[in-house]
């Protein structure tokens, strides 16, 4: 039917005669000349055509309308001087329409311009609505190319260079502990039962370990009911991998080859390596978050242990109750950032409390290291404390100190919040940039206030460190998150291997032998037969992709997303259903809809 994709026809064509397929991307009639933007996924060419030189497809030249389907066969010519396009990788081209034959035509008023309009001027919802004209467009089309082109760089990467194999695992199964809410399906054959959907493969690829598969992977979807973000879809796609026999050491060296592979397969780009790595611990410390945003500096300074006796109660108080005192020193603030912001009502005292804090303290520092305060802090620090906080911060003439005091959750949140916007808005981080480290030596376990208990971090599969046996309560995992640019795009961790420390880890987080039996029986079992060493991770293809095509959601690199409310606009799911199904599936809705 064709000869040629739109987008590939160079000068070299020039003279031949082609046939090319494609939509009608625009249509301009410049007085007797018709000139036509052909569109397929392969980008754009300029046809053209007039009653002189092309008298056979005049009349069908006409005739079009933007996105109508055609085949054109024509003849390459060169483009006059005055009419290159140099941002056009055709440009240098047009082709003299012999024939233009119409395959369909639009039946309907188009809901936005797919070729003119910016993605940004269309509303999302009509976007999502009529994804499928959505998906035309080139920015799109391209971010779904380049999605297929990482997934394929894994691929080669992985089986033809370290002979990892691909094994499928079921959808429909028991709950997996990832931590998040199930998907549900009632058994309609097992009344009053229920599968899961599967949060990850994680116990299966532990399974496939203990049968001898040795370097498994999976691109792999994923079910998760929880709240919504940017970077978060209920159903999402990981790449999931697990090896035997390998050390922590071995499996980060293997994985920063797979991810420099993909760098340099789709952006031509050579990462530096060994990548970067930050415990968990240092992470904190200095950025507040276990996924710091490395790209710009605004690094947070502990000064507990200066101000915990110091007359200003609310630092004093803080480090008292078992809480920290913490600053983000802002070079140049004084300037940027007015009272007005900081203060109730001000968009950073807003971006504070969200994360739990009540307030913001802050310092100006003046010319000759004078600082200059709102409300009491001043007047309660002696000169040492002062000229300390100073050295400690390294603040200087214009700068402004941000403090955080109470809980080091709630500290930490809220001034890793403020330096995000702030950095931001200083223009501190430049968005060319790639930074990619490790964050290791997670804890194994959180404090869950809710429920009075400890919980794991990542899983109750993770391995403690070997050093930290002695007491599991407080011990160091040996997990691994991959962060680029502030964004967790993977993690993993060894496994347990051993029962003696698996009963353990289950004591750790209140978990009887009978109801770990009754949750993961199966992979408890399979243990006592000969498990092997093992340790895997899991990308979240969804965010890297979006990071490697310079979106901001992961909505603009999934063919076809869910709304934050969980919807599909275009096929309107979740929807209600026939009385009769349920009934056979052995389900009742206990849902009363407000009048
Ligand atoms: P984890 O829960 O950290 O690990 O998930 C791995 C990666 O998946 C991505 N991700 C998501 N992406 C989009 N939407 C979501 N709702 C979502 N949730 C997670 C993140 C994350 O880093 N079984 C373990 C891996 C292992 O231990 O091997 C797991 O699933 O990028």
């Amino acid at each position: 039917m064709r000869t040629y994709y739109c987008g590939e026809v160079r000068k070299e064509q020039i003279g031949e005669t082609l046939t090319l397929c494609g939509w009608v991307d625009r249509r301009r009639d410049h007085g007797g000349v018709i000139f036509l933007d052909l569109r397929d996924r392969t980008g754009i060419v300029q046809i053209v055509s007039d009653p002189q030189r092309t008298p056979d497809s005049y009349k069908d030249a006409e005739a079009l309308r933007n996105e109508y389907v055609v085949r054109i066969t024509g003849r390459v010519s060169q483009r006059p001087e005055d009419s290159l396009n140099p941002k056009l990788p055709t440009g240098e081209v047009e082709i003299y329409a012999d024939k233009i034959e119409l395959l369909n035509m639009v039946r309907k008023q188009l809901p936005f311009q797919v070729s003119t309009a910016d993605l940004d001027t269309v509303r999302e919802d009509l976007r999502l609505k009529y994804r499928y004209l959505d998906l035309r467009r080139d920015r799109m089309s391209s971010n779904l190319q380049l999605r297929h082109q990482v997934v394929k760089a894994m691929r080669r990467y992985l089986e033809d260079q370290q002979n990892f194999i691909e094994i499928e695992t079921p959808i429909l199964t028991r709950s997996t502990p990832e931590g998040a809410r199930d998907y549900l399906v009632p058994s309609r054959a097992n009344p009053g039962e229920w599968y899961a959907l599967p949060q990850s493969p994680q116990l299966f690829k532990q399974l496939l370990m203990v049968s001898g598969f040795d370097r498994y992977y999976q691109i792999a979807r994923c079910f998760r009911d929880e709240d919504l973000r940017a970077d978060r879809q209920p159903e999402f796609t990981q790449l999931d991998m697990e090896m035997s026999f390998m050390s922590q050491e071995e499996i980060l060296q293997l994985n920063e080859e797979l991810v420099s592979y993909i760098f340099q397969a789709v952006k031509g780009i050579d990462l530096p390596r060994p990548f970067p790595r930050l415990t968990y611990e240092t992470a904190l410390e200095r950025y507040g978050t276990d996924k710091p945003d490395t790209r710009f500096g605004l690094e947070l300074v502990d000064v507990s242990d200066l101000l915990k006796d110091s007359g200003f109660k609310v630092f004093s108080g803080a480090v008292k109750s078992g809480g920290i005192v913490k600053v983000l020193p802002i070079p140049g603030g004084n300037e940027a950032i007015s009272n007005v912001r900081i203060k109730p009502g001000g968009d950073l005292f807003k971006e504070a409390s969200e994360a739990g804090a009540k307030g913001i303290a802050y310092i100006r520092v003046r010319a000759g290291g004078e600082i200059d305060t709102i409300g009491a802090i001043k007047d309660n620090l002696t000169e040492a404390q002062k000229q300390k906080l100073l050295e400690l911060t390294g603040a200087t003439e214009g700068h402004l100190l941000l403090f955080g005091a109470g809980s080091a959750e709630i500290v930490n949140k809220t001034l890793d919040r403020l330096r995000l916007v702030i950095g931001q808005e200083l223009g501190l981080i430049d968005t060319e940039q790639i930074n990619l480290l490790w964050v290791t030596d997670f804890p194994m376990f959180e404090w869950n206030a809710g429920e009075n208990r400890l919980e794991a971090l990542h899983h109750p599969f993770t391995a403690p460190h070997p050093d930290d046996l002695d007491d599991l309560k407080t011990a160091r995992a040996q997990a691994y998150d991959l962060v680029f640019n502030g964004y967790e795009v993977g993690g993993g961790s060894l496994r347990i291997y051993q029962q003696e420390i698996q009963q353990q880890v289950f004591e750790a987080i209140g978990l009887s032998p009978e109801e770990a039996h009754s949750k993961f029986g199966f992979l408890l079992e399979a243990f006592e037969y000969g498990a092997p060493p093992h340790g895997g991770i899991a990308y979240g293809i969804d965010r890297l992709v979006m990071l490697l095509a310079g979106e901001e959601s992961i909505r603009d690199v999934i063919a076809f997303p869910k709304t934050q409310q969980a919807r599909s606009l275009l096929t309107d799911a979740p929807a209600t259903v026939d009385p009769k199904q349920l009934k056979e599936l052995h389900v009742a809705s206990t849902y009363k809809p407000k009048n």
